[in-house]
């Protein structure tokens, strides 16, 4: 029998505070669900005021601090901070990456370190910190971060590290799947195609938004939204079936 979700419940969100962001989209409809709310971002003023702002206008309990997720230190640091000061984790949402537009004869050893240690290592020490304390409660939902790029073998704004990064999130995800699932906790990927925020190289055009579209079967970009609706799926307590997947929300670019 699994375990019910505790009546107040926190979902922990890495890299939810840039402003046209999906992790910070993704903080408002959880807490709109009523989820307690806990961010952690290298960039710590504006993790603590997003949290704030949700805190306020849902009535949940909201806090966010700074940290790089890339250092394990402060990745624990982080976690015990929010784990001291909201309610049962019960959730945990990977958002924090970084795109990397180099060609793959250009990329340096810096350039691949850098991407792989924010987008896979920075996962990794974050997850297995939550994870740790989600075995004690024996109930919990993880959820990582790929891209289409990963999929499809780039063919997006990023390039080699970057899809080498977002796959390694799909084996870890499986994998943790595979060893926690018996003890309650499922893990799940959500692989976005092209979403309209400011990661590919700043704010896009409508004329670069429509070249994306042309590439899948929808006629449009997706949203933040698109991505925060998944998210609220994987981690509902309805979802408790669900491990070890990878869920596409492409507008149909990538098909298998
Ligand atoms: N936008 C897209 O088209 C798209 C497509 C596929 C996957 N993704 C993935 O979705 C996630 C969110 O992307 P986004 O588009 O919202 O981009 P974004 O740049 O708006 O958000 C990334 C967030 O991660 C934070 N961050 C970066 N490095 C960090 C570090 N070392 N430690 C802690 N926080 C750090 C940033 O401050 C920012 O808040 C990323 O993992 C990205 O790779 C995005």
């Amino acid at each position: 029998m699994a375990t019910a979700f505790p009546a107040e419940r926190t979902v922990i969100l890495t890299g939810a505070a840039s402003p046209r962001g999906i992790g910070r989209a993704t903080a408002y409809h959880l807490a709109e669900l009523g989820w307690n709310i806990g961010i952690i971002d290298i960039d710590g003023d504006a993790a603590a005021r997003t949290a704030q702002e949700v805190a306020e206008q849902f009535g949940v309990r909201g806090l966010g601090v700074g940290a790089d997720t890339s250092d394990r230190e402060q990745a624990v640091a982080a976690v015990d901070t929010l784990e001291q000061g909201l309610p049962q984790i019960v959730a945990l949402v990977n958002f924090a990456g970084v795109s990397s537009p180099v060609p793959y004869l250009e990329v340096t050893p810096e350039e691949w370190h850098r991407v792989l240690s924010i987008n896979l290592d920075g996962v990794h020490w974050v997850t297995q910190r939550v994870v740790a304390s989600l075995v004690e409660s024996g109930v919990g939902r993880i959820v990582g971060i790929s891209s289409v790029s990963a999929q499809r073998g780039g063919g997006t704004f990023s390039k080699t590290p970057y899809s080498a990064s977002k796959a390694g999130v799909i084996g870890l995800m499986r994998s943790i799947a595979r060893e926690v699932g018996p003890l309650g906790i499922t893990a799940n990927v959500i692989s976005p195609g092209p979403i309209d925020t400011d990661i590919m190289g700043g704010t896009l055009t409508e004329e670069r938004k429509q070249a994306m579209a042309a590439d899948g079967v929808l006629p449009r970009i997706g949203t933040p939204r698109d991505i925060a609706a998944a998210v609220a799926y994987l981690i509902s307590e309805d979802a408790g079936f669900v491990t070890g997947q990878t869920l596409n929300v492409d507008g149909g670019l990538y098909m298998h």
